[in-house]
């Protein structure tokens, strides 16, 4: 995930925290809360501007649709990094529960959620002092264990992980299919004019991905997009990419579940078939049919895959066959981060009381 940049400490729930909102604010804050519902519903279908959503609860304004059974999960810092926000989960059918980045619910909380990033920036100094007994610390980290780092002074500290890995306390994926209630009976693919795209920001000579792009293009035109290189369709990945029949999802590194936005959103948002260098093809088909994707592993080199492409590329039917699955299930690319936050919930439901404690999380993530 190109995750958005972290807000400075000011902006964060510093002023939240410790200073109450002053009596002129009130108002804003009560019209707010009246109108959180629909606010709640415009998190979750807009993903860009989910953020916008502000509303801090004072301790002693608790929201109406809060009841005792209602689970709260605190977000210690915002990753939107655009101020606080609350948010009510019944849009993605999790009931009694709520986010909040507002500090003043620190101690009520009954999990709250570090984010690795922010962790790494604000250091353990910005961690609560107080700590209820059975209030859980969910670790979450969504980049690959090559772009952690800091994970040696963590261990014994948090309860639950929430990674993009299957095993994690709180699975948060990038993406997941859904199966339709009804097979889809027909669908028409976005009109293909053009071959193969990849978009790509961080550009690493040693990364294996261009490594294999540099052997690729030698026998198939590739275009390739991001800083430096071709500028988006009106700066949307989607709509630049849905022109191709194939998508380069190639990861920025290889390892155990971690499948990106490379491929649920870039690829298949865009109904490109993806072309994926990440982990090995079985770990792809815990996810996703064996028929949605091409590995490159399955070729013996970028020859032989441009050969298969240019191959499909004249062969309409066989294309196709990449999209028979696309009759029984629908992509599903998380909106931000909202709904595994909101995941948390259930967690807590499911487990109920039983400690954890995460002993070695280094061990355990770059494992
Ligand atoms: C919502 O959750 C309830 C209980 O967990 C379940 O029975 C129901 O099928 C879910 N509805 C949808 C639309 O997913
Ligand atoms: C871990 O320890 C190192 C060295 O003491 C320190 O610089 C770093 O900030 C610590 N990490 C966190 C997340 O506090
Ligand atoms: C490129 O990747 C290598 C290996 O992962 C890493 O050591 C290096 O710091 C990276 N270079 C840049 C500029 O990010
Ligand atoms: C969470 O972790 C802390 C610190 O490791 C521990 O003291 C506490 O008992 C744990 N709580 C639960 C509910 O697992």
């Amino acid at each position: 995930m190109e995750a958005p940049e972290p807000a400075s400490e000011e902006s964060l729930g510093r002023r939240a925290l410790w200073k109450a909102p002053s009596g002129r604010q009130r108002p804003v804050l009560a019209a707010c809360l009246t109108c959180c519902t629909l606010l709640g519903w415009y998190m979750a279908s807009s993903v860009k501007d989910s953020a916008a959503l502000k509303g801090q609860w004072r301790e002693d304004e608790e929201p109406e649709t809060t009841t005792a059974e209602t689970l709260t999960v605190l977000v210690w810092w915002d990753p939107f990094g655009r101020g606080g926000f609350s948010y009510d989960c019944w849009p993605f059918n999790i009931s009694a529960c709520r986010l909040s980045t507002s500090r003043l619910l620190q101690r009520k909380a009954h999990a709250i959620v570090f984010h690795h990033r922010d962790l790494q920036i604000h250091r353990l100094a910005w961690l609560p002092q107080q700590r209820p007994a059975d209030q859980r610390w969910v670790w979450m980290n969504l980049e690959s264990p090559t772009h952690t780092t800091g994970l040696y002074n963590l261990s014994g500290l948090f309860n639950w992980t929430m990674t993009y890995r299957m095993d994690s306390d709180v699975f948060a994926p990038y993406g997941y299919l859904k199966l339709r209630p009804q097979p889809l009976v027909k669908f028409t693919l976005p009109k293909k004019t053009k071959l193969v795209a990849w978009v790509v920001s961080n550009w690493n000579e040693s990364h294996a991905r261009v490594r294999y792009y540099h052997q690729l293009k030698k026998y198939l035109p590739i275009d390739v997009y991001g800083s430096r290189r071709l500028s988006l369709k009106d700066n949307n990945v989607v709509k630049t990419v849905s022109e191709y029949k194939f998508y380069l999802a190639f990861e920025n590194s290889q390892h155990h579940d971690y499948i990106t936005e490379k491929l649920w959103r870039n690829a298949f948002e865009s109904w490109a078939v993806p072309i994926v260098l990440g982990p090995p093809r079985a770990n792809y088909e815990r996810f996703i049919p064996s028929d949605a994707f091409i590995h490159a592993n399955d070729f013996s080199d970028p020859m032989e895959l441009a050969i298969y492409l240019k191959f499909l590329d004249k062969n309409k039917n066989m294309y196709q066959r990449y999209f028979a699955w696309r009759k029984q299930y629908d992509v599903k690319v998380s909106p931000f981060l909202t709904e595994h936050f909101c995941k948390v919930c259930n967690v807590i439901r499911k487990v109920g009381k039983q400690p954890k404690i995460i002993q070695d999380l280094s061990k355990w993530f770059e494992n």
